[in-house]
């Protein structure tokens, strides 16, 4: 783990306060300029291996203007396209109305206006009349343009740059922190979407922080207060937890309840947890946690308890068949519990379980973004539940991503009130707000947050 002391020192560590200024929150001219700066120059987590796992399937992702088709070609070849017809532009593949992307299966894509056919290569394989070209449709500009695509961590990414750096260069140091946790074994527990009346960054920036815990869900500050950091990782940032001396296990996500009797805070937190977010824990936790009270005596350390519950749900699993990653308590204290990947993507790991969000704009409207989260765990072999895209109105959701919800559009108002002087994140739990804006800037030329 040589490394990580190295990646953890970077030049651009950002531990000194700074002021964010609201312009790219705000600014209409500037998010119009993020289509052609920012948006069609990185890359972008579109979708998951598993909503393709036959030959023929595809989904759809879109930014702003953009549109991209992503095709499973091959049993182990993805390929990715613009969604628009070289004929007359027509988008290719309609977004069937009120759902967050198309998807299905063809054996070849057809143009529903003049009837252009391409195959699952991209490459056009009927037009009607092609001789009245007079030979002029060669060298592929009858094809589907291409897009890059590659893959990491069971996710597919795309990048509409031609000349882009490679997606495992534009990934590191997370891409490495996060390969110990398996994360391309997880299949989807639930997935959710909704449209905010908030800039997509404002979104984003509600999970990136554990600075607003104790106010925004004082009901987990009952469980115990672990201090919250954030680091800058290059392009990217993470966030994490200091433990307790001792209690090294638990500076990851799967951690005890503090107070009294461990057994029984840590079944509280489990049971609270699983009831009101449904995220970062499982079934296995919730139902070993509950029987700590049963299987260990009174007066049992913090420790012990944290080692014994673990181990417990661990052995539990693996006898039926759900295999959890091995990942050290160094390396988990480095890779804290949550990855922001620049720019709209973050990433709740646990060896056994994530959490991850998503926001994307909406148009070129500054105040309204398109938000999405979707939590994962391990199944045993062919259980995992088929799950959808669900258009999920903010009350329908759970209670503790309600209070995140809930800061939002406020947010937003407040940062276009004239006297806001722009943001002022905590140099240490909030540096993953100063580490976006930092490299938004370098894409957009404008915005960087500035010293005191
Ligand atoms: S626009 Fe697609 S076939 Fe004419
Ligand atoms: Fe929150």
């Amino acid at each position: 783990m040589g490394e990580i002391g190295k990646i953890v020192q970077a030049p651009e560590d950002l531990v000194a306060p700074v002021n964010v200024p609201a312009e790219a929150y705000v600014s209409p001219e500037y998010a119009r300029a993020e289509r052609d700066k920012l948006w069609r120059k990185v890359w972008l987590q579109a979708g998951r291996l598993e909503d393709i796992p036959e030959v023929g399937n595809y989904i759809t992702y879109d930014i702003i203007d953009d549109s991209v088709i992503i095709v499973r070609s091959g049993p182990d070849e993805i390929r990715a396209f613009h969604n628009v017809c070289p004929h007359r532009g027509r988008k290719l593949v309609d977004i069937p109305e009120g759902k967050r992307n198309a998807h299905g299966t063809r054996p070849n894509f057809i143009c529903g206006y003049h009837g252009w056919t391409f195959d699952l290569d991209g490459k056009n394989t009927y037009i009607e009349h092609q001789d009245d070209w007079q030979g002029h449709l060669c060298d592929g500009l009858a094809d589907l343009g291409k897009v890059q695509v590659d893959t990491w961590g069971g996710w597919i990414w795309i990048n509409l740059d031609p000349d882009c750096m490679p997606l495992a260069e534009y990934l590191q140091p997370a891409a490495q922190m996060l390969d110990p946790y398996g994360l391309e074994k997880m299949r989807p527990r639930w997935r959710k979407w909704i449209v905010f009346e908030c800039n997509w960054k404002v979104a984003m920036e509600a999970f990136c922080e554990t600075y607003h815990v104790s106010t925004t869900h004082p009901e987990f500050m009952t469980f115990g207060q672990f201090r919250g950091w954030a680091r800058n990782q290059g392009l990217h940032s993470n966030i994490g937890y200091d433990a307790p001396k001792g209690q090294e296990e638990d500076s990851g996500k799967l951690r005890l309840g503090a107070g009294e009797d461990p057994r029984l805070t840590t079944a509280e937190m489990q049971n609270f947890t699983w009831q009101n977010a449904n995220t970062n824990t499982t079934m296995t936790l919730v139902s070993v946690a509950n029987r700590l009270k049963d299987e260990l005596p009174e007066g049992t350390p913090p420790a012990e308890v944290s080692a014994y519950w673990i181990k417990t749900a661990r052995e539990e699993d693996k006898a039926r068949g759900v295999e959890w990653a091995q990942v050290d308590p160094q390396h988990t204290a480095q890779a804290g519990t949550a990855w922001q990947i620049f720019p709209n993507f973050q990433i709740g790991h646990a060896v056994n379980n994530m959490l991850c969000y998503q926001a994307r704009p909406y148009g070129t409207d500054p105040d309204k973004c398109i938000f999405e989260a979707a939590v994962y765990e391990l199944w045993p072999e062919g259980e995992a539940p088929e799950t959808e895209w669900e258009y999920t109105r903010p009350h329908e959701w759970p209670p503790v991503l309600q209070q995140d919800f809930n800061n939002m559009a406020a947010v937003q108002q407040g940062m276009k009130n004239v006297g806001f002087r722009g943001a002022q994140p905590n140099p240490y739990m909030e540096r993953s707000v100063a580490s976006l804006h930092m490299n938004l800037a370098k894409f957009m030329g404008t915005g960087a947050p500035k010293t005191y």
